[in-house]
């Protein structure tokens, strides 16, 4: 299917994806996010994470959804702001978090006990953390308030495609005032059909009226005016998700020579946490987590971040000649 005219995205927006009401207001925090950070001689990265949900029905009851945990988007967070960035973290609601994310699976009553006993089991007064249960949580408590503290970290939710597609067009016109010094880290899953307001039935859609079936317009690419027109000197990374392996590599080549941005990380669905391909328009880097790493909890994403932040050093000087 043909790629939709750049000028004709901003209209397709307008017209067919509900536009949020903070999205201004959103928008402002980022530039004055962007411009304070910059003028430190901070870099920005706005990282995408998580999965858009696509509603079918106005009165919302049923809707499509990507799949993303969000451990990409937040594990990446971490180590951006370790390499010197201040993050805009623009995430799916209720997705993980950078810091929180490693307190995941625990229940938090599991997490909690009452001074002086070994057990939870009578109600003696002062509720402490069982440090057993959560032997880390003074080092990630004490990055956290560092990182709350010096302002480094800036969270923007989303929940449906709609408020996505507006919050990441306000977001890339928002940094496009501090050139080369803005990275878009693209690890959201973004959903690839929609319903315009205009077809979507208001009420929940009715069983008794028999099988389902629907209709599903193609969503516009965002990477196209993003990287052409809202934020042209920025460095863009997107990602490429697949679960045939035999195809990643290409569609990762092709998406940089449809978009011509600066990198794609090309992953498998299966091996996505210990394996992806960083393809630049001149190289290709294997990152591959070995049983060694694995077993002293190193992260890819820490390799992912670390072959990005020199690549976007280099893109930043040669901007500069
Ligand atoms: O969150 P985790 O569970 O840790 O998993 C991480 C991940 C597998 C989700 C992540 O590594 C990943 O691959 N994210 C991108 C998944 C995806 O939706 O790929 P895609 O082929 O649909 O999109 C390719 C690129 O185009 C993406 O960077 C996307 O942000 C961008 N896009 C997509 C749709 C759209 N309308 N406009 C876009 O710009």
């Amino acid at each position: 299917m043909a790629e939709p005219r750049i000028s004709s995205i901003d209209g397709k927006l307008a017209e067919e994806f509900a536009v949020p009401s903070h999205v201004e207001e959103v928008k402002e925090k980022m530039a004055a996010f962007a411009r304070n950070h910059a003028e430190a001689g901070r870099r920005v990265v706005l990282i995408t994470s998580g999965g858009t949900k696509v509603p079918l029905e106005s009165r919302t009851v049923r809707f499509l959804d990507n799949f993303s945990s969000g451990r990409r988007g937040a594990a990446s967070a971490e180590y951006f702001i370790d390499s010197g960035y201040a993050v805009i973290f623009l995430h799916r609601h209720r997705s993980l978090y950078p810091y929180s994310r490693m307190f995941l699976t625990i229940n938090m009553l599991d997490a909690l006990q009452f001074r002086g006993e070994e057990g939870a089991s009578s109600n003696t007064g002062e509720v402490v953390v069982n440090q057993q249960v959560l032997p880390n949580i003074a080092k990630v408590l004490k990055r956290y308030r560092e990182v709350k503290d010096g302002e480094l970290l800036l969270p923007i939710e989303f929940s449906t495609l709609s408020e996505y597609l507006h919050l990441l067009k306000a977001a890339a016109q928002a940094l496009s005032t501090i050139g080369s010094k803005a990275m878009f880290y693209l690890a959201a899953a973004v959903s690839d059909f929609y319903i315009p307001a205009s077809e979507m039935p208001e009420h929940k859609i009715q069983s008794s009226n028999g099988p389902l079936q629907l209709s599903m317009k193609m969503v516009p690419k965002m990477l196209s005016p993003l990287v052409k027109e809202w934020a042209p000197q920025a460095f863009v990374t997107s990602f490429k998700l697949e679960t045939d392996a035999t195809i990643l590599l290409d569609k990762a080549r092709r998406a940089l020579d449809t978009y011509r941005h600066q990198a794609v990380v090309a992953n498998v669905l299966d091996s996505r946490r210990g394996y992806v391909v960083v393809v630049t328009p001149e190289t290709q880097a294997e990152l591959i987590l070995t049983d060694e790493d694995v077993k002293n909890e190193v992260e890819i994403e820490e390799r992912i971040v670390s072959n990005l932040t020199s690549a976007h050093s280099k893109f930043i000087t040669q901007q500069a000649v």
